[in-house]
């Protein structure tokens, strides 16, 4: 049986509620929603609004219209940014980010917006005292990541949040490592754009994102079209959802996501971070014990998601991610982690880590085989 540790680029399986709603939407419901006035396409809206408000109420969103379905986080990102930000404009943003945050900045800088890159500390942490000093008279917009992807590291959201509205700059968490996983609430963090993914720890099927639009953030939709409102014009609606939401929606996945959604709820995310908390512990405390490994990252008295890097002395990390799948059957990603700056800041560029990333249905018996083949690999170097 195979170990998938895997769940920081995308979690699996998914609950069995999840697979059961997608079949539901395509075999009994089908329709578009919004796009006609028939029992099934209204049943298909329905179903896309209770997702939205599901999203709403686990994330403190005081509209659930100001939800707008994504494909993945990337999209929801690359919305955020090129929808707000203008030539001249300038962004802050720190050293361990994903090049989901990376790439659009970087497009952004050929039209004239400059962004600045907060140092983090080799362990991955942002001082927040550093904050103030990437900040320039033309700063619209912070943008972090909620948990490096890397790491595992918890970066204080909360802080950054109360700083970015006292200097009234707008505030952007890219939640792709913590959505369903931390308590996030926009209103008391000062969240203006929350963009996560639906398929990693909000357990719904990959296809599946969205991004939060507080009241008061202007934003200009990044493509026009079908909208199912406002037929009678050829310009774009500026309605929420519905003007950012043009062509027709991946309903199936929207309906797993409000499963997945509901899975989460159910659980609850306390107990949920407890699970993952105590195999992310064991997986440290062993990978501690064994000789030539070298782990990165906050480090085990500090809190983190459930994503773990290490090396294994004189051993590339694809090797050891090669070994683990071939020989045990164990699922880990291994490289860069589409992350190289902060790869950079750990000094572990450019060949990068070996990166386990646990989920709920993980056991303790699956770290420990885990750790034992890991124990075994660094035999084969001796
Ligand atoms: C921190 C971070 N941001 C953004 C993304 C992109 O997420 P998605 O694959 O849903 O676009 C990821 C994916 O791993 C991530 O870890």
């Amino acid at each position: 049986m195979s170990i998938y540790l895997d769940h920081a680029a995308t979690s699996f399986p998914k609950p069995g509620i999840v697979c059961r709603r997608m079949n539901q939407m395509i075999t009994r419901i089908g329709a578009n929603p919004g796009r006609s006035d028939h029992k099934l396409a209204r049943k298909a809206n329905q179903v896309v609004n209770e997702t939205r408000e599901k999203i709403a109420m686990l994330f403190a969103i005081p509209d659930a219209q100001r939800v707008i379905f994504t494909g993945n986080a990337t999209e929801a990102i690359n919305l955020g940014l090129k929808g707000l930000l203008l030539p001249g404009d300038h962004v802050v943003t720190s050293s361990v980010e994903h090049n989901s945050v990376i790439r659009p900045l970087k497009r952004l800088e050929r039209v004239g917006v400059q962004y600045s890159q907060v140092p983090c500390s080799p362990q991955g942490n942002l001082n927040l005292r550093l904050l103030p000093r990437g900040l320039k008279p033309k700063t619209k917009l912070i943008i972090l990541t909620h948990a490096s992807n890397v790491t595992g590291g918890i970066l204080p959201i909360q802080e950054v949040g109360a700083f970015a509205r006292s200097k009234g700059i707008f505030f952007m968490v890219d939640a792709a490592q913590t959505a369903g996983l931390l308590p996030i609430d926009v209103q008391k963090m000062n969240i203006d754009l929350l963009a996560a993914p639906g398929h990693k720890s909000l357990y719904g099927p990959q296809g599946t994102g969205f991004l939060y639009i507080a009241n008061g953030v202007d934003l200009k939709p990044l493509k026009e079209g079908g909208t199912g409102t406002e037929s009678d014009s050829d310009e774009q609606p500026e309605t929420l959802p519905h003007g950012f939401e043009s062509g027709t929606l991946n309903t199936p996945g929207i309906a797993g996501l409000g499963a997945g959604i509901s899975f989460v709820l159910e659980q609850g995310i306390i107990k949920i971070w407890k699970k993952e908390r105590s195999l992310t512990q064991n997986l440290i405390r062993g990978l501690k014990r064994i000789k030539g490994v070298r782990i990165f990252g906050p480090g085990e008295m500090e809190e983190q998601v459930p994503v773990v890097s290490f090396n294994v002395e004189s051993m590339d990390p694809a090797e050891v991610g090669f070994l683990l799948d071939d020989l045990y059957d164990i699922q880990v990603r291994t490289g860069l982690h589409c992350a190289p700056h902060a790869h950079r800041t750990l000094g572990t560029f450019p060949a990068g880590t070996v990166r386990v990333s646990m989920g709920f249905f993980n056991t303790a018996e699956e770290i420990k085989a885990l750790l034992r083949a890991i124990y075994e690999i660094t035999r084969m170097k001796l």
